[in-house]
């Protein structure tokens, strides 16, 4: 992603970030330091944080609520090999904790998401604040495997636990005037060491149209491989639009607005030439700064590893496409 630093403006990632950015850096610094005479302290520090990455995939525990998890197979189903639990936990964006892809599991260990609520507000005939537990319990829980692609150029395959966002937008009624939803997650300076860094604006801030949100495609997500999601991917519920771009999948989320104009998202503010409200995936719309034709799927690291073909709406073309009828997806990027 496009970080806003706080000297020059704008700073984009290298390729080395987006291989692996902490082991990337950790090589760098322990080569500079060798040469400085200090590769012991060195190797403590990455010994450190090699032991970090590890104790952050400690799985956080069975989604006790859980009424029955269900392997989905329809054609939204991908049977393709799932990413491993280590790698979907310990390579994440979450710029609350960090930006180094390492940041989020190293840093929300004090991040509180018990008690937890979810305020559902705007136009709608009935906004309520529902509880973690209620919301746990609006509707049956299902595991789905689901494609992410990031905007950054890589890929995950992850079984989601949660249910459709429109069993919620339904109990709620939206107005005839509602025609977006936004979705607003915890900003919490005290727990989240980068919210009032100038990296984006907070709280992050995500949206869809109403009837991308109502989409059975598009999934409140509680859990991960069967269980809770662990914070640093989004506890308690984050959301899930498997043929967006990953920045739309706010994390941790506290508010739900229907709303009758665009919301303004956190990367909208940041950077609207680069990305736009819809990110829908899309190999023929390249970022102004790099392609989007191919990705390369995490875990698939080999140094023979092909690439793989970005698909059209990320694989989903069968079932989304039709949102987006006569729409020129070059201006609504
Ligand atoms: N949600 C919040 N609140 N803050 C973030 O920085 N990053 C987004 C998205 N949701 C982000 C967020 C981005 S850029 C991506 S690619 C996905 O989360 C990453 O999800 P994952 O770490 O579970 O793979």
């Amino acid at each position: 992603m496009l970080i806003k630093s706080h000297d020059d403006g704008f700073h984009h990632p290298l390729g080395s970030e987006i291989t692996s950015r902490s082991a990337y850096e950790g090589r760098r610094d322990m080569l500079r330091l060798m040469a400085a005479g200090a590769a012991g302290t060195v190797l403590a520090t990455w010994a450190g944080r090699q032991a970090l990455a590890q104790s952050a995939t400690v799985r956080p525990g069975k989604l006790a609520a859980l009424p029955s998890i269900a392997s989905k197979v329809s054609g939204a189903v991908t049977m393709e090999k799932l990413t491993d639990y280590k790698d979907a936990s310990t390579y994440n964006n979450f710029y609350e904790f960090g930006t180094d892809k390492a940041d989020p599991a190293r840093n929300s260990g004090r991040f509180q998401t018990t008690p937890w609520s979810v305020s559902v507000e705007g136009l709608v005939k009935q906004p309520r604040s529902y509880a973690l537990e209620d919301l746990l319990k609006l509707s049956a829980q299902e595991e789905r495997i689901y494609r992410m692609r990031c905007v950054e150029g890589w890929s995950m395959v992850i079984p989601w636990v949660g249910y459709s966002l429109a069993e919620l937008i339904k109990k709620v009624e939206p107005l005839g005037s509602a025609k977006f939803v936004e979705f607003v997650t915890a900003a919490d300076p005290q727990t989240m060491p980068f919210v009032g860094s100038r990296v984006l604006s907070w709280p992050y801030v995500e949206g869809l149209r109403l009837d991308e949100a109502m989409h059975p495609l598009t999934m409140l997500v509680f859990g991960m491989y069967g269980e809770m999601l662990p914070t640093q991917n989004g506890a308690p519920l984050r959301l899930m639009a498997p043929w967006k771009y990953g920045f739309k999948h706010g994390k941790s989320i506290v508010k739900i607005r229907f709303t009758d104009t665009e919301p303004k998202t956190a990367w909208v503010k940041s950077a609207p030439q680069e990305y736009g409200f819809y990110s829908n995936v899309n190999p023929n719309v390249d970022h102004p700064r790099w392609s989007q034709a191919t990705e390369r799927r995490i875990g698939e690291d080999g140094l023979f590893a092909k690439k793989r073909k970005t698909l059209m709406f990320n694989g989903y073309e069968a079932q989304v496409g039709q949102l987006y009828a006569g729409m020129d997806l070059k201006k609504f990027y």
